[in-house]
């Protein structure tokens, strides 16, 4: 479990702390996975100031689209290295998807969301990462621990910002 007495730079409790535990030593999935921290700690941030629907709305919505590119880089290097889990990986990735379209919908509906949805979408991440990342880095390592790393890095160039808006509702 992250530190619950972990507290940012402004002094409240920090959402998605990032620790030691989530690091996969693939570079670019490392970096992935902080940012996306960072966005749950922006979207946190937006309901702790209460601020406007649409700020809201554009956090969500960075923090979907972040979510689509890091789910496609993490699939095909799953792919790539013939992880045998990869469709459970896969299954997995998409209800997160759906839910978080849920929210979307909901936001868009005009129903208020919650300070709970940075709270989920906190605890989904760390959960996952834990227990179904780290299971492909164990099978990358055992697999071919410099080569299935270096094709981890080589993802790096391969999705970009352009990617962000595929599919993702305004
Ligand atoms: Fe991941
Ligand atoms: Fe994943």
């Amino acid at each position: 479990m992250p530190n619950p007495m972990e507290q940012s730079r402004e002094g409240h409790l920090s959402i998605a702390p990032w620790s030691e535990r989530y690091e996969t030593g693939i570079g670019i999935l490392d970096l992935q996975h902080q940012e996306l921290f960072e966005f749950i700690e922006t979207l946190a941030a937006s309901f702790r100031e209460g601020a406007a629907t649409q700020k809201i709305r554009l956090a969500l919505k960075f923090l979907a689209s972040y979510t689509v590119n890091h789910f496609k880089t993490e699939e095909a290097f799953m792919k790539e290295m013939g992880y045998p889990s990869f469709m459970a990986h896969v299954a997995e990735h998409s209800q997160l998807f759906a839910k978080v379209r849920h929210f979307q919908t909901s936001l868009m509906e005009g129903e208020a969301i919650t300070m709970e949805v940075a709270a989920f979408l906190a605890d989904w991440f760390h959960h996952h990462i834990e227990d179904m990342d780290m299971d492909y880095v164990r099978f990358a390592r055992a697999q071919d621990d410099a080569l299935a790393l270096a094709r981890g890095e080589a993802f790096a160039g391969v999705f970009n910002l352009d990617d962000f808006n595929l599919g993702v509702p305004e």
